[in-house]
């Protein structure tokens, strides 16, 4: 696993966005161009850096979205896509809209309103899977640690289902929700653990102290179904990109490596 420890929020943000950038680029270069680029993206405050830099990148004709195809994470059970607080209308607002050449065609978003759940998750699956699988899934997690809404206790083996959201969850993403938890829908559609381990590359961010328990379970922890994200360990691809902050809680030794092994700066 690398672990790229950046100054602060905006040089983590701005270096994942290169690193999604540089994938693009090859990809779009490469043998495999014919075929798309599949990227897996998350929601939550930690990504916004990053889709504003790929956006500025994206308007100044420096990075295209024509040939790239996203799956989003995860989506709140029974919000409309036009209810502000759902994960679809979040990703127009903050992403989708803005890009001069993302094919509307080519967005995948887990619907929260479908009347069949099991169905829904079942067909995001066989899509993914229609692709060839996920290039690169970019990824957020909760301060329990959880990856998309894959709350502890999550099979390490999930695929895309049902979830119940943890009151801790729902009282972190109260914030959004007036600061009534109760508002904060109590389940949501989400890829599965399984499902982001099958993909290529994982690039999770994490970043600000209340992030630190969870980046150093993630990294140094053991694997355990208790903090999903470190199902990680088991993955060839898997990189962490974080922020001076959140990296409170690892042992100095496991920071020191990290700095020393990334020196390089390889991308
Ligand atoms: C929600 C989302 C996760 C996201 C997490 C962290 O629970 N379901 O996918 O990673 O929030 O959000 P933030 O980046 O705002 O801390």
């Amino acid at each position: 696993m690398r672990v790229v420890i950046q100054d602060d929020y905006n040089k983590m943000t701005k270096w994942a966005a290169d690193y999604i950038t540089a994938k693009i680029k090859a990809h779009n270069e490469g043998p495999e161009k014919a075929r798309p680029f599949v990227l897996g993206l998350p929601t939550g405050s930690s990504p916004i850096g990053v889709y504003k830099e790929l956006i500025r990148q994206n308007k100044a004709g420096e990075l295209s979205f024509a040939n790239v195809v996203t799956f989003n994470m995860d989506e709140y059970l029974g919000l409309p896509k036009d209810h502000d607080q759902s994960y679809w209308y979040f990703m127009h607002d903050n992403f989708f809209d803005h890009l001069v050449d993302m094919k509307p065609e080519n967005i995948n978003i887990l619907d929260g309103m479908t009347a069949d759940p099991e169905k829904e998750c079942a067909d995001y699956e066989a899509k993914i899977a229609s692709y060839g699988g996920i290039d690169l899934f970019m990824g957020g997690i909760g301060v329990d640690g959880h990856i998309a809404f894959n709350e502890p206790f999550t099979s390490l083996a999930s695929r895309t289902g049902l979830r119940t959201l943890t009151s801790d969850t729902r009282i972190v993403n109260s914030r959004f929700f007036g600061n009534d938890p109760e508002k904060v829908p109590a389940q949501a559609l989400s890829v599965g653990v399984g499902t982001v381990f099958d993909s290529k590359e994982v690039l999770v961010l994490i970043n600000g102290h209340n992030k630190a328990r969870a980046l150093a379970a993630t990294v140094e922890g053991a694997v355990s179904q208790k903090w999903t994200c470190s199902a990680l360990q088991y993955h060839n691809g898997a990189i962490i990109a974080c922020d001076e902050a959140a990296c409170d809680e690892l042992t100095v030794g496991a920071y020191k490596y990290f700095l020393d092994i990334e020196r390089g700066e390889r991308l």
